[in-house]
């Protein structure tokens, strides 16, 4: 049996769909290079077909990735199909993902087809997208509640018509490891040319089931298993790459197989799409929690002490847990910035770019004297100083006394002009955001404020994600500054630029 499991990665389409996960074009860029580091194997890009902003999102992945196979999703209809083609066109190695529902409920209720219409529109599928390319993935959309012989009749039919990889969703998160791995075992089995293509799962995590059934049904004999980073994705999620990986990688002797995973690049990307999505990680959570190597117990450290594998079954260093590394200081000068950002993937556009980018280190340096990566990593997140932005902190002064009221004064620049005011607040980041609602008047509401320490000390840098609303479209803005006040009001100024960009979604029913 082929021994590599092929991981397909769809943190930037399922991922996206969490509510409040919604990425814009360079924050997609960003995380599909660190996909890339990681050695994924296939990136799902976006739903090209959903807006004009998914397509150019998915597009702009295209062009950017090399070494990992760019995917666009699309229902099984003409229009989203050619949409997908375009979209992965400049890709060096693209594959086409279509998919439709199988499940009585999906088929009567939702779709209004009969069976014998779902199967030739799966099939007229497959064609159009083998316009565009010979690597066309067929998904039957909630598998997980179809019956086992119209699976087998539909899969038969988009193998004959060309589909390389069939993937089995469990699109609700309903199964059971078993009755999951029996399902996939029975498709081996009974479907003709089973063996020409590649099998592969998606499972939702709805019962807290989707890794334990993806890894059952990798001992069933699937060779894809979708996955996202941190397990984001629609409701629950879905399963999550770092532990499919991991489990796989750490018992080869259960599952007969393994990855191409560089797994020491599995923890910044953890933090890459918190950081963006502004979903924390939960402390306990399996590999990429910051507690998932910290040993409590007195008992527990010292049997660590006298020999590690007493309670540890991985390494941290080997899923890219590192003390934090002083990488540079205020002396440091403008190559060795420029070549440590490289190593660190990067990728700096235009000479302009490099030297904001230097300026704000300097001034970061003035304040704090050991920089770190994930400093490094923030700096390059935050671009409220860059003059295209619409909103701009120019300048604040917080003000905050025992037995007074809170206040803030900030200088804006709103489109190039600058704006004055001063506000009061509960709190001084209350008052910093009444502040800026005074001059930019956006009416959005405040969804989300969290604030995490990127490193350890006093002085470490504070990160913040705001998370608005406004119109129905939810955006998340990120700042970073060694004073959480104006990290706070450079977030909410982010999260406000972006919902001045007119990126809409449309949202189809998925
Ligand atoms: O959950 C699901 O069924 C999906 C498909 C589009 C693969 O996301
Ligand atoms: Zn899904």
């Amino acid at each position: 049996m082929n021994d590599q499991l092929i991981i397909f990665d769809t943190t930037l389409r399922d991922g996206e769909q969490s509510p409040g996960a919604s990425m814009t074009r360079d924050e997609k860029l960003r995380i599909a290079r660190q996909l890339e580091r990681m050695k994924v194997d296939v990136i799902e890009a976006g739903f090209a077909a959903a807006s004009n902003g998914d397509f150019e999102a998915v597009r702009a992945v295209a062009e950017a990735i090399k070494d990992s196979r760019i995917c666009s999703l699309a229902r099984a209809n003409e229009n989203d199909i050619r949409r997908a083609g375009e979209a992965i066109r400049p890709a060096a190695q693209s594959r086409i993902h279509t998919f439709i529902a199988t499940s009585p409920i999906h088929m009567e209720k939702k779709l209004r087809m009969s069976p014998d219409e779902v199967v030739e529109a799966a099939v007229k599928a497959i064609g159009w997208a083998r316009e565009y390319t010979d690597d066309v993935e067929f998904s039957a959309e909630d598998a997980g509640r179809s019956e086992i012989d119209f699976l087998c009749r539909i899969f038969e039919q988009v193998i004959k018509a060309g589909a390389t990889t069939i993937n089995v969703p469990d699109t609700v998160g309903y199964n059971i490891p078993e009755q999951f791995a029996a399902t996939i075992r029975t498709l081996i089995e009974r479907v003709p040319n089973s063996d020409k293509v590649i099998w592969s799962v998606h499972c939702h995590n709805d019962l807290g089931l989707a890794v334990a059934n993806s890894l059952a049904a990798v001992r069933a004999g699937a060779r894809q298993v979708e996955c996202t980073i941190n397990g984001l994705g629609e409701r629950a999620g879905n399963a999550s790459l770092e532990e499919v990986v991991m489990a796989v990688r750490t018992r080869k002797d259960v599952y007969q197989c393994d990855t191409r995973i560089d797994t020491t690049h599995i923890v910044p990307a953890s933090k890459l799409v918190s950081g963006i999505t502004g979903f924390p990680v939960q402390p306990n959570k399996a590999i990429v929690g910051a507690n998932a190597f910290a040993h409590e117990s007195g008992i527990h450290q010292d049997g660590v002490l006298k020999h590690r594998e007493t309670y540890e079954i991985m390494r941290a260093e080997d899923v890219g847990w590192t003390a934090n590394k002083l990488v540079m200081g205020k002396h440091s000068g403008r190559n060795a910035f420029r070549s440590r950002l490289l190593e660190l993937g990067v990728v700096i556009e235009s000479e302009e770019q490099l030297n904001s980018a230097f300026a704000r280190f300097k001034a970061l340096a003035d304040k704090k004297h050991e920089i770190f990566d994930e400093d490094l990593q923030a700096l390059m997140s935050d671009d409220s100083s860059e003059p295209k932005e619409h909103f701009r902190l120019v300048s604040s002064a917080f003000h905050s006394e025992t037995g007074e009221s809170p206040c803030a004064r900030v200088t804006l620049s709103v489109g190039g002009r600058e704006e004055k005011v001063e506000s009061s607040g509960s709190g001084p980041v209350d008052a910093a955001f009444k502040a800026i609602e005074s001059i930019a008047s956006s009416g959005a509401e405040l969804l989300l404020y969290s604030v995490n320490a990127i490193t350890t000390g006093t002085d470490a840098q504070g990160e913040v994600t705001v998370r608005l609303s406004k119109d129905g479209r939810v955006v998340n803005g990120q700042g970073a500054d060694t004073d959480i006040i104006v990290a706070s009001a450079k977030a909410y100024l982010n999260a406000l630029n972006k919902l001045q960009s007119n990126t809409e979604r449309l949202n189809p029913q998925v």
